[in-house]
């Protein structure tokens, strides 16, 4: 949370009319709002995180039942930056809608926003996306009915709420890998060390007593009281270590691993993992202590939290190291230093708009998985948009255009009458491109990072006579569809690599976005849409190619049907 609103924006909602003159409004939409007392509040007046997550909790569930008809539990919320505080008087907002269901879990998208009621000024506080899983009673397993979105934002979330559903389902698997991988250089044994605080000075441990009003009508703790108390204790522990007024800046994605029910004991445990120099972070865990057997607890929930701290003048406060506890107090001070590379990697690739990630992010093993879900979203956020113009159609291919902004973008769509598995198989084979593709005289593979996402070093034929080759080191990134009318989808976009540094007689380029999507129509036959996202680099290709659908466009249309008609037996299809 930042000490102050800097940049005050007031949030417009854009109107989707219906057919019969309607204003359409989401049949899952819950809104809260809430007015700010002090009840609410810290000694600062500013609005407890914990508050906050119990109301962001209860209106996302009841979106979710809505979707469900039936009562839901919380099983997942994604990493949340906090980027105001609130403070008494106030009024907070919250809306939640179900972007999509897939089985018997669905992803709820969570909007906070803030409101000065004296200046009529609106701010976005943090949005965040919970998952829920629907449990009637005695019902066993929930299949939910789709979710059928209507308006442009609908779809686009609906189309990326399956890659996030993905990431978030190995988030603990990915984190785990990198923090083991990290190779992060600690200060454990630095002069500095020697004045180090020690993490135990930091440990809290405090049990609450789950009683009805913490959980619904079927007994099952709310997942945003425990939130609530989690918050509270890393809170505690925060403030034991800064010595000044600790402020919830980020809370890492987590999973509710079980249930508790009313009578439950939970038992809470927070320390401070490692201090960095403007922030901290907090480990929390919660256990259960059912009443069946006291003397057996679950593990339900671990939580990692980072502060910062203001001090008596407003400044943000800096830290002394820390001296963790030896065994696992050692352990968790790296694995915080390896959470802190992966949280700025994150918000650097992630969280800033698409069109603002700057190009040729680093590809590293610790953004992977943040640089993969940025290929897909750009590319499903761009085949979601509503205005594309129709330009030309010439030998059954037509090419469309979109204007937003400082970009041009791009769509050529064919239907080609092969199975829409071959069509994937061999799209996705970059390195057989050249085969159907002029533009590209080398697709080089340099990195098989996993099943899924491969980087490839590209080297294109200059636009310009006389001058040099291009070159491209591109991360693809392909996906079978989530579910049936999902498409098959391959992504690609710029990233850099010091294994492929730029070459004096290469000029390198950049694509910020770029792909298929591939639709099957019928048994045999496969709707093909290719995007590109024009960065002034790769300009010159295509406002050659947009003055009349050039012969060059059409030919690569041509080749591609060829292609895919000549080799569609050569391909085995298992997916
Ligand atoms: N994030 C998001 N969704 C997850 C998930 C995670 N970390 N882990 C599992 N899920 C989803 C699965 O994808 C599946 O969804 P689908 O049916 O749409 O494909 C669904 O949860 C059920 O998964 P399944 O593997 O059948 O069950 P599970 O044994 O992993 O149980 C929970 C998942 C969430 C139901 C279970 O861990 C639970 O009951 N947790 C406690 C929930 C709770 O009570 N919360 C309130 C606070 S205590
Ligand atoms: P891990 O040990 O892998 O970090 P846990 O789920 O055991 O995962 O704990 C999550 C966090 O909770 C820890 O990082 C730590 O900050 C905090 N924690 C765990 N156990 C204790 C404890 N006994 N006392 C204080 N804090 C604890």
């Amino acid at each position: 949370m930042m000490a102050e609103t800097k940049e005050l924006e007031i949030l417009k909602e854009p109107l989707f009319i219906l057919e019969n003159g309607d204003v359409y409004t989401n049949p899952t939409e819950v809104k809260m709002s809430q007015l700010i007392l002090p009840c609410h509040a810290n000694h600062r007046g500013e609005l407890s995180a914990g508050q906050l997550l119990k109301w962001m909790d209860t209106t996302a569930c009841l979106s979710a039942e809505r979707h469900a008809s039936c009562p839901c539990v919380t099983a997942s919320v994604d990493d949340i930056d906090f980027e105001h505080t609130l403070s008494i008087g106030q009024v907070v907002n919250i809306k939640a809608k179900v972007n999509r269901a897939f089985n018997t879990s669905m992803e709820v998208g969570i909007m906070i926003t803030c409101e000065d009621p004296l200046s009529g000024m609106q701010w976005k506080v943090c949005n965040a996306f919970a998952t829920f899983v629907a449990k009637a009673t005695g019902l066993g397993k929930v299949q939910l009915k789709p979710v059928i979105p209507r308006t442009s934002e609908e779809q686009m979330e609906y189309s990326i709420a399956a890659e996030r559903r993905r990431m978030r389902l190995h988030h603990l698997e990915t984190i785990k890998d990198l923090v083991s991988s990290s190779t992060i250089q600690d200060q454990l044994n630095t002069e500095e060390s020697q004045r180090a605080v020690p993490a135990g000075k930091t440990r809290v441990e405090s049990i609450e007593l789950v009683l009805p009003p913490h959980a619904n009508h079927q007994s099952n703790t709310f997942g945003g009281q425990i939130m609530a108390w989690m918050e509270s204790v890393a809170t505690i522990a925060a403030s034991r270590f800064c010595k000044g007024y600790p402020v919830l800046r980020t809370i890492d994605m987590f999973h509710f691993r079980g249930p508790s029910q009313v009578g439950d004991r939970i038992n809470l445990k927070a320390i401070v993992n490692n201090a960095f120099k403007k922030s901290f972070e907090v480990g929390v865990c919660a256990e259960a202590y059912h009443q069946e057997a006291w003397d057996k607890k679950t593990h339900i929930n671990s939580a990692f939290m980072t502060f910062f701290a203001l001090d008596k003048d407003g400044e943000l406060c800096t830290f002394p190291l820390i001296k963790p506890e030896p065994g696992d107090g050692e352990r968790r001070y790296r694995e915080a230093s390896a959470r802190k590379k992966i949280r700025l990697d994150r918000k650097y690739i992630i969280s800033c708009k698409q069109t603002e990630v700057p190009l040729s992010v680093p590809w590293d093993p610790s953004n992977q998985v943040y640089l993969s879900y940025n290929n897909v979203s750009a590319l499903k956020m761009l085949a979601t948009k509503q205005n594309w113009v129709l330009n030309c159609t010439q030998n059954k291919a037509k090419l469309f255009t979109l204007e937003e902004g400082q970009f041009l973008s791009f769509k050529v769509e064919m239907t080609v009458s092969v199975n829409v598995k071959q069509v994937f198989m061999l799209l996705s084979d970059m390195s057989r491109r050249h085969e159907w593709d002029s533009h590209y005289q080398k697709f080089e593979l340099i990195q098989k990072v996993d099943e899924d996402d491969v980087i490839y070093h590209v080297i294109s034929p200059s636009v310009t006579k006389g001058s040099n080759f291009q070159d491209f080191v591109l991360l693809a990134s392909r996906r079978v569809p989530c579910a049936d009318g999902d498409p098959y989808l391959i992504a690609l976009r710029s990233v850099s690599l010091p294994a492929a540094p730029p070459t004096e007689d290469l000029v390198r380029s950049e694509v910020l976005c770029a792909g298929f999507t591939l639709w099957q129509e019928e048994d045999t036959r496969t709707r093909i849409a290719y995007y590109i996202q024009a960065t002034p680099g790769i300009l010159p290709y295509i406002t050659r190619d947009i003055t009349g659908l050039s012969a060059d466009l059409c030919k690569v249309v041509e080749a591609c049907n060829k292609f895919l008609e000549q080799n569609k037996d050569t391909v085995s299809v298992f997916l």
